[in-house]
């Protein structure tokens, strides 16, 4: 049998970025609120597993997100691995403050590319959040923070249906040519996107703006989150926000469920030969300790049912059944 390494070009594994969103996007919707130590704790375990990126934490209004309303403690407190860019989520003025103070690496700002939603979600009118990102930036760059814009909605609204690929570029490039950030994130917020919208949106952005860091983000809401990974890699893409567990979901998108799960997406690249540069035991470890902290059940494949190649144990008659089955041969 050859074996097809999807991830091999020219003899080298195609190295691919994981980024965890689990202690933003997947604590923001639970009930329960997780003890800040046990947020630190999560976050160092996942500091050594080798991602990329971690976004740690959000600094938004404690009363619209109360799960994160531990952020400035949670940021300073955690252990930093070199060649972990610590990164949190930034809607205002008042959330850089606080970020730029707590020690954070990188601002990641967020707006809807979709009216609708950036009302309901936001607050504010899309020029609105634009103008006040616009102040955001100017503070991290003054404070020699790095910047990234997520951008919600990229692949449709649950409320307003299709966004244009036009809308979505078109603020793509305000960010990245008028402000200069050095990163977008486009976000499958609902779980809307399919492969050849994943393929034709990554490859539009690659070739207009080939050295601003592009990542996608996807959530598994209609269950083509590995599929859109995997139309992204084919368009040029090399970063993923995925989320532990595969928990998470925005709190203003009906329906919304978990991110895609990042052990998931760890393991079926690993699979495939690409270099994640993740330690999937250890991520699998950190996986573990979700349901004894959120109090139910996670999402994750990968935690249910393990790797591909874990063995396991024959049947306890399997003896006599081989021993039945040779003996019709005698
Ligand atoms: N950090 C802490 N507190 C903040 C804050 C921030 N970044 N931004 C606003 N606040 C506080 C204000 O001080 C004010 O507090 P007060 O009532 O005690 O005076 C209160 O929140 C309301 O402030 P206001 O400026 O009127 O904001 P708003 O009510 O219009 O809310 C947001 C706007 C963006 C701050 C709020 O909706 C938010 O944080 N949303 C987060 C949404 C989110 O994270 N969604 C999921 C990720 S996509
Ligand atoms: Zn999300």
């Amino acid at each position: 049998m050859s074996t097809v390494w999807n991830g091999v070009a020219n003899g080298a594994r195609r190295r691919i970025h994981m980024q965890e969103v689990g202690t933003r996007d997947g604590l923001q919707v639970e009930a329960a609120f997780v003890a800040t130590e046990a947020k630190i704790a999560l976050v160092n375990a996942l500091s050594e597993s080798g991602l990329a990126k971690i976004e740690v934490t959000a600094f938004v209004s404690p009363q619209a997100i109360p799960a994160l309303r531990d952020a400035e403690i949670v940021m300073r407190e955690i252990t930093r691995q070199s060649g972990v860019v610590y990164t949190a989520l930034v809607p205002n003025v008042r959330g850089a403050e606080r970020a730029i103070e707590a020690g954070t690496d990188e601002l990641n700002l967020v707006m809807s590319v979709s009216e609708t939603h950036n009302l309901a979600n936001l607050r504010m009118t899309r020029e609105q959040s634009f103008a006040a990102l616009s102040q955001v930036a100017a503070l991290a760059v003054a404070a020699g923070v790095g910047v990234n814009i997520s951008l919600s909605c990229s692949f449709g609204c649950p409320m307003e249906g299709e966004v244009p690929e036009a809308t979505v570029l078109g603020w793509a490039q305000r960010f990245v040519e008028q402000i200069g950030v050095g990163g977008v994130t486009l976000c499958d917020t609902t779980g809307m996107a399919f492969p050849g919208q994943v393929e034709a949106l990554t490859r539009g952005f690659r070739a207009r703006w080939p050295d601003t860091e592009l990542t996608l983000h996807f959530h598994n809401t209609r269950g083509m989150g590995l599929a859109n990974v995997l139309a992204a890699i084919d368009a040029g893409a090399d970063r993923f926000d995925a989320s532990l567990g595969g928990i998470g979901g925005c709190p203003y998108a009906p329906g919304a469920t978990g991110n895609v799960c990042s052990e998931e997406i760890v393991h079926a690249l690993d699979v495939m030969g690409y270099d994640t540069g993740v330690d999937l035991a250890q991520l699998i470890a950190a996986a573990q300790r979700l349901p004894g902290l959120i109090g139910h059940d996670i999402p994750s494949q990968i935690v249910k049912a393990g790797r591909r190649l874990d063995l396991h144990p024959v049947p306890a008659d399997f003896a006599a059944t081989r021993a039945r089955a040779l003996a019709r041969d005698r």
